[in-house]
């Protein structure tokens, strides 16, 4: 038995990954796709294309959508989605406030339905090792947390350059180690917040540096840069030990083994393709599985992190 699933939006991450990621999960099937221009959907070659996000939604024969808009428009596509009964998979950020994305996963729960946001990393087994070892108090609690994300670069009239479209580096690749952190510390809460934005002048932050620090003393540092050199880094200093990830390629490692170091010791991890696992895994659960899901209060409280960094 498959999921049958509908993307909406055939942008850069559907044609680079996630068609192909969603193909690749055996208990997903790529039944319809919908962008405004038909001939993008249709290079796909899913079982229907479409033109308009809406007759993909109200098509009968799908079971869950997943959404890969421009980040404004998640939240109302969501909405939609559930109104019509469909399981949804939204990419990250879910909304863009932790209000709208509380109301989301409300209306979600009330349908009766799934709403997952596709922070495709925390799939990852080198991350899920990661938050396993932190969140089941293994290496003791958190000290210093540092998670950054940047890279040089975002084409001329990306939305992430639109601040009416949800852009921004926080939005956009902050989001990542936000997510690290709570997976490894589900209540982690800052108390104190000292940060630095860089506005390009388009009235998004092409780079914010935090330093959040608990009530506790518990401290994490995140930068996410639209104008640094490209470098994701990840480093936890616990009560208990230490864990690093030292291959630069924290967030978005793909298709290629990796390593964690734990202390002084490397644990190794063979190829994946985190994408199709986050398709596999929230399929199962519409199926009837228990596998692992990003846990709705996870979105919620880096949403509120990120409303209170904006
Ligand atoms: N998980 C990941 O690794 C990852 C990586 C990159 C991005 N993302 C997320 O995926 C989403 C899409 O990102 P992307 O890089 O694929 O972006 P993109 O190539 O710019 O695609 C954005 C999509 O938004 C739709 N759209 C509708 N109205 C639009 C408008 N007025 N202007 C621009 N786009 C409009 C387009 O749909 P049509 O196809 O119908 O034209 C397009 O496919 C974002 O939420 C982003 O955060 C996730």
């Amino acid at each position: 038995m498959t999921v049958r699933w509908g993307i909406l939006g055939a942008g850069w991450i559907v044609q680079t990954a996630t068609a192909q990621a969603l193909r690749d999960a055996p208990s997903a099937h790529l039944a319809a796709v919908a962008a405004r221009d038909i001939s993008r959907a249709e290079t796909l070659e899913p079982d229907r294309a479409y033109s308009d996000y809406a007759t993909l939604i109200d098509d009968e024969s799908i079971d869950a959508v997943y959404i890969a808009l421009a980040n404004d428009q998640h939240a109302p596509w969501i909405h939609r989605a559930i109104d019509a009964g469909k399981h949804v998979l939204c990419e990250k950020p879910l909304t863009l406030s932790a209000a709208d994305t509380q109301a989301a996963f409300d209306a979600a729960r009330a349908a009766g339905v799934e709403l997952v946001e596709a922070a495709w990393s925390m799939w990852h087994p080198r991350m899920r090792r990661v938050t396993d070892l932190v969140s089941s108090g293994e290496i003791g609690a958190i000290r210093n947390f540092l998670g950054t994300f940047t890279f040089d670069g975002v084409p001329e009239g990306n939305y992430r350059l639109d601040p009416q479209m949800g852009g921004g580096a926080l939005l956009d690749i902050g989001i990542y180690p936000l997510h690290a952190l709570i997976g490894c510390a589900p209540t982690w809460a800052p108390h104190n917040i000292a940060k630095e934005t860089i506005d390009g002048g388009l009235g998004v932050d092409m780079t914010t540096k935090a330093r959040l620090t608990t009530e506790t003393g518990s401290r994490a540092s995140i930068v996410a840069s639209f104008s640094m050199p490209e470098s994701q880094r990840l480093s936890i200093e616990a009560d208990g030990g230490t864990i690093r990830i030292t291959d630069d390629q924290a967030f978005t490692t793909w298709r290629q083994p990796t390593s964690l170091m734990i202390d002084d010791h490397v644990e190794n991890f063979p190829e994946t393709d985190a994408y199709r696992d986050m398709f596999e895994a929230v399929s199962g659960r519409i199926l009837g599985r228990s596998d692992w899901l990003l846990d709705p209060s996870a979105s919620v409280r880096v949403a509120t992190i990120v409303d209170a960094l904006r």
